[in-house]
């Protein structure tokens, strides 16, 4: 079957192994190149003044990057997407393009430290206030929607403590909520100029819901299709997958029934708006969230480079297969693990996958597999499990996580030395809190490699 119309999600079409290996790639018209071209240039030359190939300049555009942004937004059952230089850098686009002074943000308690860094040390700065609840119970989300809410962060499973919420439940108490809102939607071709439409939006109230699907990937969750309207993604974890760079993506729901579906006015080749006989600015309608953050990531500049594109769209070629393998592997660590709690040695393991996690109910629901990513409790002081971090041989103590290579991370003192210690402590990061991010290798190695850290730590698991 060939691939002809890239404007349409073709999830429906193809199965999800085919679209991680060929979805928005075509050979390459000029030689045949069955591998999508690295197309490395700062510029694009015009034909003529007004007369360009769709490709002005990198920042703005560039044909790897546009594969990569297509590829992603198919496997997430959406034609929108966007490439950044980082997770981060997504991040913070979705602040500087749907956000202002006064807007109020409800946070799930559990985010990325990073993520909390941001937030709590930067956006507040600019009058964004944030509200941090525990999301697996919905009416905590419902509870603290405010008159000023304007977005609700999600993360699912959480990093570090695996939480996982409801999406489609929080998903309808946003819609039911917006529906409540009172707004002007302008009229096609009624808007005398600029400015009565900046008016407008001005006035919009509306609350968007973005999730945080990085540990999961679509290969096991797309919450696009349980009802929120943006997807983050780190592209440094899983769907690169090989430690070799690092990247963000925005996937945003492709649904004309949302409200952001609005008039903007057209603009000719030479940028100037277009008029309509009767006077009035000539629109049409765009998914304005789209539009807004692709704005800002041409107005910022921290896209992703053509290189990293494209080793990421490499990456994604074996995406189902890894993370099958990461979530067989993390099955039987997790069982491990088990033999460890029944010893006393390990106070609690996280994963979705065991009946006995908290959530493990929504997430059967909503995920089609559970991942690589395990997160456990030494029952240890904090000398005892440093040392047992420090004695690994074949896990690489390292910050990140999603790659080929397993990794070990500590996050009170690696990934989550920005939370306080206090709040810390009282989300559950706990100084003998360890995460695991499950490779690719044998999991015998795997195992055989934690037993003698711990019994080189003091642990008396024999
Ligand atoms: C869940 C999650 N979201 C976002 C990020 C930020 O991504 P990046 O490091 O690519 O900026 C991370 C990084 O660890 C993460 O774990």
């Amino acid at each position: 079957m060939k691939q002809t119309d890239n404007s349409k999600p073709s999830l429906s079409d193809w199965g999800f192994e085919t679209l991680v290996v060929r979805s928005a790639q075509f050979p390459d018209p000029s030689t045949g190149a069955i591998t999508t071209p690295i197309f490395q240039t700062a510029t694009y030359v015009l034909e003529e003044i007004g007369k360009d190939k769709g490709f002005q300049y990198t920042r703005t555009n560039n044909p790897t990057r546009t594969v990569l942004e297509q590829l992603l937004a198919s496997l997430e059952g959406s034609k929108y997407g966007l490439v950044f230089s980082t997770g981060m850098a997504a991040t913070d686009a979705v602040f500087h393009a749907l956000l202002k002074q006064g807007d109020h943000v409800v946070v799930c308690d559990d985010a990325y430290g990073g993520i909390y860094r941001l937030f709590s040390q930067n956006l507040t700065k600019y009058g964004v206030e944030f509200t941090y609840v525990d999301t697996r119970n919905p009416d905590n989300v419902k509870n603290a929607i405010q008159s000023n809410t304007r977005l609700i962060w999600l993360e699912s499973p959480t990093n570090p403590l695996l939480k996982v919420s409801d999406i489609k439940a929080i998903a309808e108490i946003v819609q039911e909520e917006n529906q409540r809102r009172s707004h002007t939607i302008p009229e096609p071709n009624a808007i005398k100029n600029l400015e009565e439409l900046e008016e407008l939006e001005a006035k919009e109230t509306r609350i968007l819901t973005v999730v945080d699907s990085t540990f999961m990937t679509p290969v096991f969750f797309r919450p696009l299709e349980l009802g929120v309207d943006i997807v983050l993604h780190s592209l440094t974890k899983y769907l690169s997958g090989h430690n070799q760079l690092v990247g963000g993506a925005l996937i945003i729901r492709d649904d004309p029934s949302r409200w952001y579906y609005k008039p903007r006015p057209k603009k000719d080749e030479l940028g100037r708006l277009i008029k309509t006989p009767e006077g009035s600015l000539e629109t049409e309608i765009v998914n304005t969230v789209y539009e807004d953050l692709k704005f800002i990531q041409n107005a910022v500049g921290a896209a992703m480079s053509p290189f990293d594109a494209w080793l990421t769209i490499l990456g994604i070629k074996t995406l189902s297969l890894r993370m099958k393998k990461h979530e067989e592997n993390a099955k039987e660590i997790v069982a491990f693990l088990e033999t460890l709690q029944e010893k006393g040695i390990v106070k609690k393991i996280y994963y979705p996958g065991l009946p006995s996690h908290e959530n493990h109910h929504i997430a059967k629901q909503q995920m089609s597999g559970f991942g690589g990513m395990i997160s456990f409790e030494l029952n240890a002081d904090y000398k005892t499990t440093v040392r047992f971090m420090n004695s690994v041989r074949l896990w690489s103590l390292a910050e990140s996580l999603g790659a080929v290579e397993s990794m070990i991370t500590h996050p009170a003192s690696m990934t989550h030395v920005a939370v306080p210690r206090e709040i810390r402590l009282e989300r559950g990061i706990t100084d003998g809190l360890i995460r695991l991010s499950v490779g690719i290798e044998n999991p015998k190695d795997l195992i055989e490699d934690l037993r003698q850290a711990m019994q080189q730590a003091g642990l008396n698991v024999s």
